[in-house]
């Protein structure tokens, strides 16, 4: 954990330029003679509209203020160096990274030209959040985690045949982690006749990668399988444990114990040919995919979704993971108690007023967090490890409605298993406008 927000910037920005390979060898362009001026006005126009801490700020803003600089050399290079931990051509390659001046792969897929603010004002009006791809330029969704493809089966049948969209191209991209030859995983594997229908739909662009972690889409992302932006990020049902503990609020040691005394021991073993987690729960064996208790947590969620979407809906969020996800959603840190985990003794105490106004909100309908706390505008956390791969900006707009299913929109198969399970405590839709 890292208190000092300079010193996680630096990590952030090298992280960054490490992971979006793409981006990071189209930035030597930038530094070349005559883009180089543009790039540092640019970069600087960039750090002014972000808000990040100020002892961030400053230094980047001291750097790109000087006077029309024509190469490197003409920049501050020791401060460069000490904003960035990277030499400085190498510095302002990664600060370009970081500040989205590249453009990233994937440009072979169209994008939306509507704008964030565009998206919130469209959005607040929709009690479907999926009717925006009625709206824009470009209808594309990627659905990640996305099981056996029942809710791209059923967003397509609801928007594939829209007569608005005809000339307009519908793009959806779905993924998940399980491997499709995988003997486990029973019911989530993608369903064949769902994947052979969605892929012969006229007027669809259509794709399917299974044994795909959506933490790792670098390979996707070189063949330019992906676009770098999508109209919706979408997730439903997100998975747990592995987004039920916020690593940057809570230690291994605990999520380990929490995990053994929910859960059971668990172990790696092998199944047939495969890996696998075997878990020993009320004296039975069960047997997981070997990465089913790899703990990620809601932040590194959130920061993909909103890399990748000009809109992110998250469906059928179950209780664990909703208190989770939710304290990353607000400002004030003591909604992230360091290392104790949340419950439901705790919960009306941690969350206080947005508890209540919360769980008192009936099924079906929905709140604007931001009535009822401030949203979360520093990512830039005292204490956070995972920031490296966080969101660098924000969330302009957070719908909270309470329910698995909604009239008109589409849901996953495990959102209608949880309609039909009345004992269950009810799931949460979120909706969020990225910045
Ligand atoms: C609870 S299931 C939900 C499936 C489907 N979205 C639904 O709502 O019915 C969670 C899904 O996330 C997938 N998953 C878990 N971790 C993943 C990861 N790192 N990358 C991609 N998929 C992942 C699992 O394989 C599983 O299919």
């Amino acid at each position: 954990m890292n208190p000092d927000p300079l010193a996680e910037f630096r990590r952030v920005v090298s992280f960054r330029a490490r992971r979006f390979l793409g981006q990071w060898e189209a930035s030597k362009k930038l530094m070349e003679g005559a883009t180089f001026p543009s790039t540092i006005a640019r970069l600087y126009d960039a750090v002014r509209s972000k808000d990040l801490p100020a002892s961030v700020k400053e230094p980047l803003l001291r750097l790109f203020e000087r006077n029309e600089p024509r190469r490197v050399q003409d920049l501050d290079g020791e401060g460069i160096k000490s904003v960035t931990g990277l030499p400085p051509a190498k510095g302002l390659r990664a600060l370009s990274v970081f500040f989205d001046l590249v453009p990233a792969p994937g440009s072979k897929w169209p994008m939306t030209r509507m704008s964030s603010e565009e998206a919130q004002e469209a959005v607040r009006e929709l009690d479907n959040p999926y009717d925006l791809l009625r709206r824009t330029d470009v209808a594309s969704v990627l659905d990640i985690g996305a099981g056996d493809l029942s809710f791209a089966e059923e967003l397509v049948d609801l928007y594939g045949s829209d007569p608005k969209r005809q000339q307009r191209p519908f793009i959806v991209h779905c993924l998940d982690r399980l491997d499709p030859r995988s003997q486990l995983g029973g019911p989530l594997h993608a369903n064949t006749e769902r994947l052979q229908k969605l892929q012969r739909k006229e007027g669809l662009s259509f794709s399917f990668f299974g044994n795909q972690d959506m933490f790792k889409l670098g390979d996707l992302d070189r063949q330019e399988l992906l676009a770098s932006r999508y109209t919706i990020t979408t997730c439903w049902a997100p998975a747990t444990p592995t987004f039920a503990y916020e690593p940057t609020r809570l230690s291994k040691a605990l999520i380990r114990s929490e995990l053994e005394r929910t859960k059971g021991v668990f172990s790696q073993t092998r199944f047939g040919k495969e890996q696998a987690l075997e878990v020993r729960h009320g004296g039975r064996a069960l047997l997981f995919p070997p990465w089913k208790f790899e703990i990620v947590g809601p932040l590194a969620l959130l920061s993909l979704l909103a890399h990748r979407g000009l809109l992110c809906v998250l469906g059928s969020v179950d209780a664990q993971v909703f208190w989770e996800l939710l304290a990353q959603l607000l400002e004030e840190p003591r909604y992230r108690p360091p290392d104790r985990l949340f419950n439901s003794d705790n919960l009306p105490a941690v969350f206080g007023e947005v508890y209540h106004a919360l769980v008192g909100l009936p099924i079906g309908k929905s709140i604007d967090l931001a009535e009822v706390a401030p949203l979360r505008r520093h990512y830039l956390p005292s204490n956070s490890s995972a920031f490296m791969d966080s969101v660098a900006g924000h969330f302009r707009y957070v719908r909270i409605s309470r329910g698995a299913i909604f009239p008109g929109t589409p849901a996953s198969s495990t959102a209608r298993k949880f309609a039909s399970m009345t004992e269950e405590v009810s799931p949460w839709i979120v909706t969020l406008v990225p910045v």
